[in-house]
């Protein structure tokens, strides 16, 4: 059966470009299920020209499974509501240079210091600087299956450690105090990972990991550091050029991202709607 979307690749690395949709109506089944199977081909689709409000994300969201709620909690200690947005903006809401949360401009998959991360992030851009402001995106499973034979034998049953303390300690961040590490305990992650719906094996790393279980903390930290390098070379990468309305879903069980700085964060405004799918313990 033809489908009802056009689905034009973007890169070598992964992500799509699909038109024919207002995502803002509910989907039909059909069209539900073409989403899903160009999602998992890609990795990543592009939906260009949207215009969500916060309940129409959510509802879009819910769609693709359960939405995931947050640990974190605003600068007022409440917590992230479940549609929220990622900004560049200081409690005035003015742009800021040096925003509170830098942790996503670090190569990273979400949510992976919890013991079910999250599976598919949907962002939708509502404020945009007028250049920059890019979100990176690399492929691990690329980065899997371009190792040596040897490497992949010698880290195929390797355990690592995630945590959010970690996280926080690499980035610099203030230490995490006891209330915050009780409520975020470290969790153990396969290295490699087997993607539950098509069976492709892909490196599972990034800023929120600790130490390889069982390695010296120095040698299995090289080995982090020396995959996470070879996993992000840049043609691994897809580089998302927002414009206004792109709305963007990615599977976090393979892809790292990041935020890229390249703009003048002190003085544009960057604003994305965010929301969430659960996913489930990596194998
Ligand atoms: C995120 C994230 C990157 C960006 O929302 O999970 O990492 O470019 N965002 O804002
Ligand atoms: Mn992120």
């Amino acid at each position: 059966m033809p489908g009802m979307l056009t689905v034009g690749r973007l890169s070598d690395a992964a992500g799509a470009e699909v038109t024919g949709i207002d995502l803002s109506r509910p989907l039909s089944p059909a069209l539900k299920d073409e989403i899903l199977a160009a999602f998992l081909e890609h990795h990543l689709l592009v939906f260009r020209g949207q215009r969500l409000t916060a309940d129409q994300q959510l509802v879009l969201t819910e769609q693709f499974g359960e939405v995931e709620g947050h640990v974190g909690r605003a600068p007022d200690g409440t917590r992230w509501p479940l549609v929220h947005t990622v900004h560049n903006l200081d409690e005035h809401g003015n742009p800021t240079a040096e925003p509170d949360s830098v942790g996503n401009y670090s190569w990273h998959t979400d949510k992976s210091y919890h013991a079910e991360p999250s599976l598919m992030t949907m962002l939708h851009a509502l404020e945009l600087p007028p250049d920059g402001g890019d979100t990176q995106f690399a492929n691990c499973a690329l980065g899997y299956v371009t190792l040596p034979g040897d490497l992949k034998r010698a880290i195929a049953t390797l355990q690592v450690e995630h945590s959010w303390e970690a996280s926080r300690r690499k980035l610099g961040g203030p230490p995490a105090t006891e209330a915050q590490k009780r409520e975020r305990p470290p969790v153990t992650h396969p290295l490699v990972r087997t993607h539950p719906e098509t069976g492709v094996k892909s490196l599972y790393l990034g800023s929120h990991t600790s130490h390889v279980i069982g390695m010296p903390e120095a040698k299995g930290v090289a080995l982090l550091d020396r995959l996470l390098a070879h996993t992000t070379q840049p043609e691994f990468i897809y580089t998302h050029q927002w414009r206004p309305g792109d709305l963007v879903m990615w599977d976090n069980r393979c892809l790292l991202h990041r935020a890229a700085r390249n703009y003048e964060m002190g003085k544009h405004r960057r604003v994305l709607q965010r929301t969430v799918v659960k996913g489930a313990k990596p194998f």
